[in-house]
């Protein structure tokens, strides 16, 4: 009965239709990025009553900053290396041992520019085995003054924890574990539930070291490879869990006790999930954007800074622009440092929703991480690319 064959066939064709049409709308409002945020098409906006490059020639390559509002500073997460050494982007230098290793620097925003007292690398003590050092996401416990970092280690990405000594002259961080686990494989930001608990992204399932075409079929294909992982470090064995997933999970930020933020990059959209007693997470709803997220961070103002990347085409140019600056030796010229693909960042609260705060394809590129001083009313952008930070007053 040929007609039964192909009603069935027409029904299950109409099935996985329906069943694939939010992916297919999702995919759709991902994919005209593409096209409607060329750089020509993109407005410029700055909201903020002030704002400059800072920092320039000192630090480059800043891939987080995070703002210990107590004590008027900031961390600042950068690493030169990460145009020879990239695990997200698929840079990987062939002469290893000429990638330089990154550094973490406390930026106090409050002191006059050209003061020594306003930019410190922090020191590193006891860290065990090769010293390799590629920082992404840190996150700092001011309680028990535990620093953690996601390092993208030559020999493996982990997350690796340290107690961090402000009270001498030089800010020393002393390695106390580094965090390895299966699941734990793309570690990429963090947020901190307490001093021994934490949820961390892995932006990917596919490690575009293993696979470089699948992890951008993963990419592009918006394939929720990418997870969020509960961490918690006081047990013993330390407990890892798997409680979200996500195409491209990137920056995480808790809003309050019950709701966690996610960047999804892929997706273009941040996913807010309410967190359960046992930690494990819900998602609840997600607010659509218009460039694809990098990181988040929240603010005791109570609001959510979202910074990413309009046009991921501009982006992948600047990647392999910078590539093509390398010399032999491992060194990239300073005419090579500035970013050349835009930055957006808006501002997210319950009650008013979405805000742009800052779009600009010339002054300050490649912006991956916005946070503020909301009792001082002072901001920074960090550039994965870019020259400097961007300090911005509201
Ligand atoms: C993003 O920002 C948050 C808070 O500002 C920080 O904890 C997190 O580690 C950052 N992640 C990355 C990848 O920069
Ligand atoms: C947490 O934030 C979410 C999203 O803004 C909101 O719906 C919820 O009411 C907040 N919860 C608390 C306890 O403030």
């Amino acid at each position: 009965m040929p007609s039964l064959r192909l009603l069935s066939r027409l029904a299950i064709a109409v099935v996985l239709v329906a069943w694939s049409l939010p992916w297919l709308q999702g995919r759709k409002a991902a994919l005209t990025l593409l096209v409607k945020n060329k750089p020509e098409n993109l407005p410029e906006i700055n909201k903020f009553s002030s704002s400059s490059s800072k920092l320039v020639n000192k630090v480059r390559n800043c891939e987080d900053g995070i703002i210990i509002e107590e004590d008027a500073f900031a961390i600042l997460s950068c690493d030169p290396g990460r145009d020879l050494w990239n695990t997200v982007m698929g840079t990987f230098h062939q002469k290893r041992d000429v990638i330089p290793n990154g550094k973490l620097w406390i930026y106090r925003y409050e002191e006059a520019d050209d003061s020594e007292k306003a930019l410190a690398p922090i020191e590193f003590a006891d860290y065990p085995g090769d010293y390799s050092f590629h920082p992404l996401g840190v996150e700092y416990d001011r309680d028990t003054s535990t620093l953690f970092v996601c390092n993208h280690h030559i020999d493996g990405s982990r997350v690796d924890v340290f107690t961090l000594d402000l009270s001498k002259n030089a800010a020393v961080a002393k390695h106390t574990r580094t965090i390895i686990h299966p699941l734990i494989r793309t570690p990429n930001s963090l947020a901190l539930l307490s001093g021994t608990e934490f949820y961390v992204t892995n932006d990917h399932y596919i490690r575009r070291r293993d696979w470089a075409l699948g992890a951008l079929a993963e990419t592009y294909l918006g394939i929720p490879g990418g997870t969020v992982a509960y961490v918690n470090i006081a047990s013993e064995p330390i407990e890892v869990r798997t409680v979200a997933r996500a195409p491209f999970a990137n920056g995480v930020a808790i809003l309050n006790a019950s709701t966690v933020a996610v960047a999804s990059t892929s997706a273009a959209e941040v996913r807010l999930y309410t967190r359960l007693e046992d930690n494990s997470l819900v998602q609840t709803s997600s607010i659509p954007l218009t460039y694809m997220p990098d990181n988040l961070s929240t603010n005791s103002d109570g609001s959510l800074l979202i910074a990413g990347h309009p046009h991921p085409p501009t982006f992948d140019k600047l990647i392999k622009y910078r590539r093509s600056c390398i010399a032999e030796d491992g060194s990239v010229p300073q005419e090579c440092w500035k970013a050349t693909s835009p930055t957006w960042v808006s501002k997210w609260t319950a009650e008013r929703g979405l805000e742009d705060l800052y779009v600009s394809t010339t002054e300050y590129g490649s912006g991956c991480t916005a946070a503020k001083d909301a009792k001082r009313g002072v901001g920074i952008v960090t550039g994965l690319y870019e020259n400097g930070i961007l300090v911005w007053r509201e």
